[in-house]
Protein backbone atom coordinates (compact mmCIF):
# COMPACT_ATOMS: atom_id res chain seq x y z
CA UNK A 1 0.00 0.00 0.00
CA UNK A 2 1.25 3.39 -0.97
CA UNK A 3 0.68 6.02 1.59
CA UNK A 4 0.74 10.02 0.44
CA UNK A 5 3.36 11.97 1.65
CA UNK A 6 2.62 14.65 4.32
CA UNK A 7 4.53 18.36 3.24
CA UNK A 8 5.38 21.38 4.91
CA UNK A 9 3.56 22.79 6.94
CA UNK A 10 1.36 19.81 8.06
CA UNK A 11 1.99 19.81 12.51
CA UNK A 12 3.17 16.30 12.18
CA UNK A 13 6.44 17.35 10.68
CA UNK A 14 6.93 19.36 13.80
CA UNK A 15 5.48 16.75 16.27
CA UNK A 16 7.50 14.45 19.09
CA UNK A 17 7.54 11.18 17.85
CA UNK A 18 6.86 8.29 20.17
CA UNK A 19 8.67 4.91 20.60
CA UNK A 20 7.29 1.58 18.62
CA UNK A 21 6.32 -1.16 21.54
CA UNK A 22 5.83 -4.75 20.64
CA UNK A 23 2.92 -4.45 20.63
CA UNK A 24 2.48 -2.58 17.90
CA UNK A 25 0.14 -3.94 14.99
CA UNK A 26 1.93 -4.97 12.25
CA UNK A 27 4.85 -3.32 11.88
CA UNK A 28 6.53 -5.51 9.06
CA UNK A 29 3.27 -4.56 7.09
CA UNK A 30 3.81 -0.86 8.14
CA UNK A 31 7.53 -1.03 6.97
CA UNK A 32 6.73 -2.63 4.01
CA UNK A 33 4.31 0.15 2.90
CA UNK A 34 6.55 2.63 3.37
CA UNK A 35 9.23 0.97 1.56
CA UNK A 36 6.64 0.85 -1.41
CA UNK A 37 5.86 4.52 -0.63
CA UNK A 38 9.69 5.06 -0.54
CA UNK A 39 10.11 3.34 -4.09
CA UNK A 40 7.24 5.05 -5.57
CA UNK A 41 8.35 8.40 -5.14
CA UNK A 42 11.84 7.37 -5.87
CA UNK A 43 13.19 8.27 -2.15
CA UNK A 44 15.91 7.03 -0.92
CA UNK A 45 14.66 7.78 2.59
CA UNK A 46 11.83 8.33 4.87
CA UNK A 47 10.60 8.64 7.82
CA UNK A 48 7.25 7.83 9.70
CA UNK A 49 6.19 11.51 9.92
CA UNK A 50 6.23 12.01 6.58
CA UNK A 51 3.38 9.03 6.16
CA UNK A 52 1.67 10.58 8.79
CA UNK A 53 2.80 8.44 11.92
CA UNK A 54 4.19 10.19 15.04
CA UNK A 55 6.72 7.04 15.74
CA UNK A 56 9.93 6.24 16.14
CA UNK A 57 11.03 4.56 12.71
CA UNK A 58 13.09 5.71 9.14
CA UNK A 59 13.77 3.33 6.58
CA UNK A 60 16.77 3.91 4.08
CA UNK A 61 17.70 2.23 0.96
CA UNK A 62 20.82 3.13 -0.80
CA UNK A 63 21.38 -0.01 -2.48
CA UNK A 64 20.71 1.60 -5.81
CA UNK A 65 22.76 4.80 -5.75
CA UNK A 66 25.74 4.96 -7.80
CA UNK A 67 28.72 5.11 -4.99
CA UNK A 68 30.39 2.66 -4.39
CA UNK A 69 31.66 3.70 -1.12
CA UNK A 70 30.03 3.33 1.29
CA UNK A 71 28.51 0.32 0.85
CA UNK A 72 24.28 0.49 -0.35
CA UNK A 73 22.67 -0.49 2.80
CA UNK A 74 18.21 -1.51 3.00
CA UNK A 75 17.07 -1.63 6.26
CA UNK A 76 14.66 0.08 8.58
CA UNK A 77 15.74 1.78 11.83
CA UNK A 78 13.38 1.61 14.86
CA UNK A 79 13.68 3.56 18.19
CA UNK A 80 16.95 4.34 16.79
CA UNK A 81 19.53 6.89 18.77
CA UNK A 82 22.53 8.45 17.21
CA UNK A 83 24.96 8.43 20.23
CA UNK A 84 27.81 10.13 18.30
CA UNK A 85 28.43 12.54 15.26
CA UNK A 86 32.28 12.97 14.47
CA UNK A 87 34.52 13.75 11.43
CA UNK A 88 34.32 16.65 9.05
CA UNK A 89 31.76 18.29 8.25
CA UNK A 90 30.73 18.42 4.72
CA UNK A 91 28.23 19.91 2.12
CA UNK A 92 25.51 17.82 0.18
CA UNK A 93 23.26 19.15 -1.84
CA UNK A 94 19.54 17.69 0.09
CA UNK A 95 15.99 17.05 -0.61
CA UNK A 96 12.99 15.59 0.84
CA UNK A 97 10.04 14.41 -0.19
CA UNK A 98 8.06 16.37 2.07
CA UNK A 99 9.80 19.77 0.06
CA UNK A 100 8.85 18.90 -3.15
CA UNK A 101 11.32 20.87 -5.41
CA UNK A 102 13.83 22.07 -3.37
CA UNK A 103 17.40 21.37 -3.20
CA UNK A 104 19.20 23.15 -0.63
CA UNK A 105 23.36 22.50 0.43
CA UNK A 106 23.25 21.22 3.91
CA UNK A 107 26.38 21.04 5.91
CA UNK A 108 26.78 17.51 8.35
CA UNK A 109 29.69 15.40 10.12
CA UNK A 110 31.16 13.10 8.13
CA UNK A 111 30.06 10.17 10.62
CA UNK A 112 27.98 8.80 13.07
CA UNK A 113 27.14 6.08 15.25
CA UNK A 114 23.94 4.81 16.44
CA UNK A 115 21.65 2.37 18.38
CA UNK A 116 18.89 0.96 16.89
CA UNK A 117 16.74 -1.47 16.70
CA UNK A 118 15.55 -3.89 13.55
CA UNK A 119 11.85 -5.45 12.92
CA UNK A 120 12.14 -8.05 15.10
CA UNK A 121 13.45 -5.67 17.80
CA UNK A 122 16.81 -6.63 17.91
CA UNK A 123 19.50 -4.08 18.42
CA UNK A 124 22.52 -2.70 16.78
CA UNK A 125 25.23 -0.78 17.51
CA UNK A 126 26.63 0.99 14.50
CA UNK A 127 28.58 3.40 12.57
CA UNK A 128 28.14 5.12 9.31
CA UNK A 129 29.62 7.10 7.20
CA UNK A 130 29.50 9.02 3.78
CA UNK A 131 26.17 8.81 2.12
CA UNK A 132 24.38 6.27 4.87
CA UNK A 133 25.73 8.59 7.33
CA UNK A 134 24.37 11.74 5.15
CA UNK A 135 20.63 9.93 5.12
CA UNK A 136 20.64 8.62 8.42
CA UNK A 137 20.72 11.91 10.26
CA UNK A 138 18.42 13.64 7.42
CA UNK A 139 16.19 10.63 8.23
CA UNK A 140 16.14 10.89 12.21
CA UNK A 141 16.27 14.87 12.23
CA UNK A 142 12.66 13.79 11.00
CA UNK A 143 11.62 12.02 13.98
CA UNK A 144 12.79 15.09 16.39
CA UNK A 145 11.15 17.69 13.99
CA UNK A 146 13.64 19.29 12.26
CA UNK A 147 13.59 19.51 8.64
CA UNK A 148 16.69 20.24 6.15
CA UNK A 149 15.62 23.88 5.39
CA UNK A 150 15.93 24.56 9.41
CA UNK A 151 20.20 24.44 8.81
CA UNK A 152 19.63 27.24 5.97
CA UNK A 153 20.72 30.80 7.02
CA UNK A 154 18.43 33.58 7.18
CA UNK A 155 19.31 34.86 4.02
CA UNK A 156 18.50 31.60 1.86
CA UNK A 157 15.11 30.66 4.65
CA UNK A 158 13.42 34.37 3.22
CA UNK A 159 14.60 33.32 -0.40
CA UNK A 160 12.66 30.34 -0.12
CA UNK A 161 9.98 31.31 1.74
CA UNK A 162 7.19 31.76 -1.17
CA UNK A 163 7.91 28.50 -2.47
CA UNK A 164 7.52 26.96 1.39
CA UNK A 165 4.20 28.20 1.39
CA UNK A 166 3.21 27.01 -1.98
CA UNK A 167 3.86 23.96 -0.84
CA UNK A 168 2.00 24.29 2.74
CA UNK A 169 -0.93 25.06 0.38
CA UNK A 170 -0.80 22.20 -2.00
CA UNK A 171 0.09 24.44 -4.97
CA UNK A 172 2.95 22.12 -6.13
CA UNK A 173 2.85 18.90 -8.26
CA UNK A 174 5.08 16.00 -7.70
CA UNK A 175 4.98 13.03 -9.35
CA UNK A 176 3.66 11.42 -6.16
CA UNK A 177 0.44 11.85 -4.40
CA UNK A 178 1.11 14.14 -1.39
CA UNK A 179 -1.48 15.27 1.22
CA UNK A 180 -2.29 18.72 1.73
CA UNK A 181 -2.24 20.22 5.18
CA UNK A 182 -5.44 20.67 6.64
CA UNK A 183 -6.68 18.46 4.44
NI1 LIG B 1 13.16 14.30 4.41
Amino acid sequence: MIYPITVYGDPILRKKTEPITKDFKDLKGFIQNMFDTMYASDGVGLAAPQVGQAIRIFILDSTSTDDEEPEGIKKAFINPQILEKFGDEWVMNEGCLSLPEIREDVQRPESIRIKYMDEDFNEYDETYSGFNSRVIQHEYDHLDGILFVDYLNPLRKRILKTKLTAISKGKVIPKYRIKVPGK
